[in-house]
């Protein structure tokens, strides 16, 4: 067969995983043609890229960070016959079927182009695990684990300058990173999109903390997370207003809004770390690199079985297929009863 491959959305860490796994099970076991799409969708649209990936082109990618096909947050819905032209490109490309890597966005228009009878396999990716249907996403362990190992770096010279620093990680719609990486990192206060807290009982936490004796503190807040205003309404912080195709603005400040509110009601001294991209490149941890593997090899099966419009998706510790509609359900937050076990150390 001919199947085409494509990351799309941000990157993360895993991605030349999944890639070489399909290439690999997809010419050795199935003597497919396997060709890469380069640039998400727009690998597809006019003035796209499409070309063939050799085990040659993959046999030393796994350890690698970011996607050797590339990714754009390319919007087909958004071009004049976007769609169109897409299933125009795998016609002329004559590929049988096509394996898209991304987050909810890359898989809405995956299950779009299923609807319009293109044979597509999702797989799911992102750092922010957020998508439904599935367990886990690749990324995300890489991004505690980063996450992590910047609070610990933190905690030492915040304790050594009696210093309150607050860390922003990523986590557009829901606060997986923040709450695993502070519940790892022993945080103080973890601020997520799901459960907004304000300021004012974010410094009452750390003023009886400090009032025991600690006279340092460190804050994880995600991107996402909201702050109330004088008049009580909750606020996104963000960098600018510009939107990206699929209409997300770009996040990104609250850690300096929070920083400064907590000097100013305390006087206390306060530093602001903001991760950002950090938290996405890189090389993939083991585990990352096992389920990106585990996505792509089932993938590539999928294709063979002939079960298209599905994506792959963890469940527990077996690996299965789920209608694409299960990843543009909802957004997946992070319920209350995890949210409690890192309240338990808060202050
Ligand atoms: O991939 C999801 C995400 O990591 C969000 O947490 C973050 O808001 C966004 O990507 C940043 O995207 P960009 O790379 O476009 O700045």
């Amino acid at each position: 067969m001919k199947v085409g491959m494509l990351t799309g959305g941000g990157d993360c860490p895993g991605l030349n995983a999944v890639i070489r796994a399909v290439v690999y099970k997809g010419i050795s076991h199935y003597q497919d043609n396997i060709y890469g799409i380069y640039e998400g969708w727009k690998g597809l649209l006019e003035g796209g890229r499409v070309a063939p990936l050799l085990i040659d082109d993959v046999v030393n990618i796994l350890n690698l960070g970011g996607t050797i096909l590339k990714t754009s947050r390319t919007n087909p819905f958004k071009r004049r016959d976007g769609i169109a032209s897409i299933k125009k490109s795998v016609e002329k490309y004559k590929l049988d079927a096509v394996i898209a890597v991304g987050g909810e966005d890359t898989l809405s228009v995956a299950d779009k182009l299923y609807q319009e009878g293109v044979k597509v396999i999702g797989i799911p990716k992102t750092i922010d695990n957020d998508v439904s249907g599935t367990d886990q996403t690749f990324g995300y362990d890489t991004a505690v684990s980063c996450a992590t190992e910047a609070i610990d770096r933190v905690r030492s010279t915040a304790e050594s300058h009696n210093r309150v620093i607050v860390v922003e990680v990523m986590g557009r719609h829901s606060g997986w990173i923040a709450v695993k990486a502070g519940i790892a990192g022993g945080a103080h206060v973890i601020l997520v999109p799901e459960f907004p807290i304000d300021a004012e009982e974010v410094i009452s936490k750390i003023v009886k903390r400090h009032a025991r004796g600690e006279q340092y503190s460190v804050i994880v807040v995600a991107e996402g997370a909201t702050l109330k205003n004088e008049s009580g309404k909750a606020k996104v912080v963000t960098f600018d207003h510009e939107k990206d195709e699929f209409g997300h603005i770009k996040l990104g400040g609250i850690a300096h809004v929070l920083s400064e509110t907590i000097r100013e009601k305390t006087g206390y001294d306060c530093r602001t770390v903001i991760l950002g991209h950090i938290q996405r490149g890189g090389t993939p941890s083991a585990f990352d690199r096992v389920l990106a593997t585990r996505y792509g090899i089932h993938a590539i099966d999928l294709v063979h079985q002939g079960d298209f419009g599905k994506m792959v998706a963890l469940r527990g510790t077996q690996i299965v297929a789920t209608p694409l509609t299960e990843a543009m359900k909802e957004v997946k937050t992070i319920d209350r009863e995890f949210y409690e076990i890192a309240e338990v150390f808060f202050g």
